[in-house]
């Protein structure tokens, strides 16, 4: 058998070569035409507006069970968590002071430098999660219930998707990322001294290193090899890696930082009980428990971003859909946002190597994440670059959002979890979604007759996002502050958040959640061992 089937792999090999003769590479084909090129555009110079992502082409949108044909909430686009599109948020998202802040750069500004934070794009669930052990519990029972209803399509249904990788639309996203960057910032790429390519980051991990590619794709065109240089930091177990901090923190793996979890199941037992009685009223013989409402919410939001619709997204209601943002909403928040004791201390080492490629300065002491091999070396960690550009994961960014301390998205403090808040400045599908972009614009300012200064500011998804609590940092109607003030006060935040600390110590914190944490950090609770 083995031989034989070797054989047969052998001889699919030698068609495949044989038919390949037929149809040579553009190299040996030749006759390209002409190929010249134009300037390099800078949109965010000079477009008279900022271009928006409003779209998520070719998914199709949905309407919960309640809502009115006229009705416009889509909960695709505003409620699925991490799981939804990254759409550019209203300029005033953070700060009711940004009216006319958008990410054209401020007047009587220019842009010298631009780093770009983003996630990779729309992915099949992670390995082992809720969406498959349910597919597997409906295989299980296939043939001995009957639904009914709206639910009748469960009778045939069977759970098809794949795991961690990208789905088509994820591949588009970065695409797509790719292009908008280039369309706003290509003019930067003639400040790269003659000779010398970009030098872009990404993880090991294959949707990490996928996201990236089709991101270059996007921003250089194919091929894209020769254009600039590819970063691939090893992703796993025990490698420092600022793009992926938690495969050090042990903290962040133990109880210490489950709590989202915890707070996330509290929650779900609330919020879809109603929809468990429901649906096990039409299931005819199928137990659906809350925690089964909610695998199938996931279903519906993966089923949507893999195959482009799922008959599982009209059985919710728009208040149920409010609530399964809210389920991520309180995951991150705990696990991964303000309210973890962790937080802070997984994304100070992207801060690090900000405040490194800010001062154009190596960094001194490899005591968090960063990689002293690859930072150290101007080869594979340069200083001087127009342009940065880095892939990383949602629960990073929060966490490297925490580090950078913008407080402004935990001013309405702890999130319970019996209930939504009437306000909330965190809300994980503006924050983490698949392609959330995190842009620093460094500018050259003029005001009235002084000199020109440097100023830094960053946009989460095109909005602003508020500086004022740093100190030093003034109000700005287009969230400036000096490039001085904001990175001195970066090196005493990487002064203050102690990785060894909070990361590797051994400490107990009873009870996470309780103790009310919004500084990303240990609370004076913890009880060290
Ligand atoms: C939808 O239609 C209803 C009934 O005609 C109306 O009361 C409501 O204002 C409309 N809603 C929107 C968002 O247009
Ligand atoms: C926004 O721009 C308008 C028109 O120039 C101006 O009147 C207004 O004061 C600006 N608002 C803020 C908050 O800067
Ligand atoms: C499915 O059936 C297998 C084999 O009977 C069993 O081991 C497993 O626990 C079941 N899983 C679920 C989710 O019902
Ligand atoms: C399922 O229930 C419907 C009525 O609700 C019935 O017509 C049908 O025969 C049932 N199917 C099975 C396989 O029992
Ligand atoms: C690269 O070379 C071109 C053509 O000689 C020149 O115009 C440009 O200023 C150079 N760019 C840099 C960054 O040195
Ligand atoms: C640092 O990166 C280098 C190059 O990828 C790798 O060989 C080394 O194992 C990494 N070290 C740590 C501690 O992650
Ligand atoms: C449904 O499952 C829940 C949780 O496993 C269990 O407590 C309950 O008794 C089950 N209900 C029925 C009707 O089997
Ligand atoms: C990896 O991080 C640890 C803990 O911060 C540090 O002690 C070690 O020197 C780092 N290794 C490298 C290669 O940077
Ligand atoms: C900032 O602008 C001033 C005045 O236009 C100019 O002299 C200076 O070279 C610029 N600096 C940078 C870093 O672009
Ligand atoms: C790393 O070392 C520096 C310099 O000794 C210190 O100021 C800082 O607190 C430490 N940072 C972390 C993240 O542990
Ligand atoms: C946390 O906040 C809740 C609600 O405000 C309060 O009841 C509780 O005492 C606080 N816990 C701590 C440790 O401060
Ligand atoms: C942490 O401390 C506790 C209490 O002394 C001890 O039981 C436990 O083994 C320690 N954990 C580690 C990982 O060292």
């Amino acid at each position: 058998m083995a031989v034989l089937s070797l054989l047969a792999l052998a001889s699919l090999a030698l068609a495949q070569t044989s038919l390949d003769s037929f149809f040579p590479p553009a190299s040996v084909v030749g006759f390209p035409g002409p190929t010249p090129t134009g300037n390099e555009p800078f949109e965010v110079a000079t477009g008279p507006a900022a271009p928006a992502q409003t779209d998520y082409f070719p998914l199709v949108r949905f309407r919960p069970s309640d809502e009115a044909a006229n009705g416009t909430y889509d909960p695709f686009a505003v409620s699925f968590g991490n799981l939804s599109p990254a759409l550019s948020l209203p300029p005033t998202t953070f700060s009711p002071a940004f009216v006319n802040s958008s990410a054209l750069i401020p007047p009587q500004c220019t842009l010298s430098q631009v780093h770009l934070l983003h996630r990779h794009g729309s992915r099949y669930p992670t390995s082992g999660s809720a969406p498959a052990s349910f597919g597997v519990k409906v295989a299980n029972n296939t043939g001995k219930f009957n639904a009914s209803g709206a639910l009748s399509f469960l009778n045939t249904w069977k759970y098809g998707l794949g795991a961690e990788i990208l789905t088509p639309f994820g591949r588009e996203q970065l695409f797509d990322l790719g292009v908008s960057f280039r369309v706003k910032y290509g003019h930067l790429l003639d400040a790269f001294g003659n000779g010398t390519l970009p030098v872009f980051r990404t993880t090991s991990e294959d949707r990490m290193l996928k996201s990236a590619l089709n991101f270059a794709a996007g921003f250089f065109g194919i091929p894209y090899e020769d254009q600039y240089h590819q970063s691939i930091i090893i992703e796993a177990t025990g490698f420092n890696n600022t793009l992926a901090p938690y495969e050090t923190c042990t903290n962040g793996n133990n109880a210490n930082g489950a709590a989202g979890t915890t707070a996330t199941n509290d929650w779900v037992a609330i919020y879809l009980k109603d929809a468990a009685a429901r649906l096990s009223a039409l299931s005819g013989g199928l137990n659906i428990t809350a925690s089964d409402a909610y695998a199938m919410q996931q279903v519906c939001a993966y089923e949507i971003n893999s195959l482009g619709y799922s008959d599982f997204c009209p059985l919710f209601t728009q208040a149920e859909f409010q609530g399964f943002e809210y389920s991520f909403d309180l995951g991150f928040w705990y696990s991964n946002f303000f309210g973890a004791p962790v937080a802070a201390a997984e994304g100070i080492g992207y801060v690090q190597e900000l405040v490194s490629r800010l001062t154009q300065t190596p960094i001194a002491t490899h005591n968090s994440t960063t990689n002293s091999t690859l930072d150290n070396s101007a080869i594979t960690f340069p200083l001087n670059q127009p342009i940065y550009v880095d892939a990383s994961h949602d629960t990073v960014i929060s966490a490297i959002i925490v580090a950078l301390n913008f407080s402004s998205l935990a001013a309405t403090g702890p999130l319970p979890t019996d209930h939504i808040p009437a306000n909330r400045s965190f809300i994980v599908s503006q924050v983490a979604p698949f392609g959330t972009q995190l842009v620093g614009q460094v500018l050259n300012c003029t005001s009235g007759a002084g000199p020109a200064q440097s100023y830094i500011r960053w946009l989460l998804n095109d909005a602003s996002v508020p500086l004022t609590n740093v100190p030093g940092c003034t109000a700005d109607p287009y969230g400036r502050c000096l490039t001085s003030t904001w990175v001195s006060a970066m090196k005493t935040r990487i002064e203050q958040v102690s990785f060894a600390n909070d990361c590797l110590a051994n400490y107990t914190i009873t009870d996470v959640i309780g103790a009310n944490i919004t500084d990303g950090r240990p609370p004076a609770s913890a009880v060290f061992h």
